[in-house]
């Protein structure tokens, strides 16, 4: 599940997770986690989550081999929300998988307009005081999202397994549309 910041995801991730039964691994929750215990590994990605940047790779394919084999074997399937975040760590997930005989189905592309974006981010920052919801730190993700995350999009279009999602609208319209392409798997 790819998308600018503010665009979805995590919402519709986790009605796709209840109808669906998959397991779900998202970074941006694995790291507020880390945060939020207070260590200094959270401090360290504090300081790039609360600028707007990306945390180094290393760090997240770390997290990734991490949590990758402890996800329930039995479920249908998995979701990642908010990863691959550059072409870099989409080659490395497609990499991880191989090497497990497994393979990525489809990239769901959440597409909003830049203003709703910024609407939306802004008022999750009035309740629930994500230290990168203000509007300086969201400008700064809105340009990392083009200029790292935008380009996964081609590499997933280059291997025929990209789906573009209007994310316009009331969050059951988006979700109607994403279950009929989930349909398909
Ligand atoms: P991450 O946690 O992934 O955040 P993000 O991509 O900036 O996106 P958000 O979580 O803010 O938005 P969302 O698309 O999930 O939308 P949501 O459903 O919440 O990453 C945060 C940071 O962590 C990054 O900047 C980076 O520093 C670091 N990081 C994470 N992963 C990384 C990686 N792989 N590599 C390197 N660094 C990484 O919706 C937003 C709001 O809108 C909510 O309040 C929601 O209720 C509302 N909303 C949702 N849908 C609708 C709708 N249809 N209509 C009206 N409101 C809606
Ligand atoms: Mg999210």
């Amino acid at each position: 599940m790819c998308g600018a910041p503010g665009s979805g995801k995590g919402t519709q991730r986790d009605r796709i997770v209840e109808k669906y039964h998959l397991a779900h691994l998202s970074t941006g929750d694995l790291l507020r986690q880390e945060i939020a215990t207070g260590s200094e590994l959270g401090k360290l990605l504090d300081s790039f989550i609360s600028k707007g940047n990306l945390v180094p790779d290393d760090v997240i394919i770390d997290i990734l081999a991490k949590h990758i084999d402890s996800l329930d074997a039995d479920c249908a399937g998995v979701i990642f929300d908010g990863f691959p975040r550059n072409v870099a760590q989409a080659e490395a997930l497609e990499k991880m998988l191989a090497e497990r005989n497994e393979a990525t189905s489809v990239l769901l592309d959440l597409q909003v307009e830049h203003d709703e974006l910024i609407t939306r981010l802004l008022n999750r920052g009035k309740v629930q005081h994500r230290s990168d919801d203000n509007i300086d730190t969201i400008k700064q993700r809105l340009v990392v999202y083009e200029e790292k995350t935008r380009p996964v999009n081609d590499f997933y279009k280059n291997i025929n397994k990209y789906q573009a999602v209007d994310g316009m609208g009331t969050m059951e319209e988006i979700f109607e549309r994403i279950d009929s392409i989930l349909k398909q798997f």
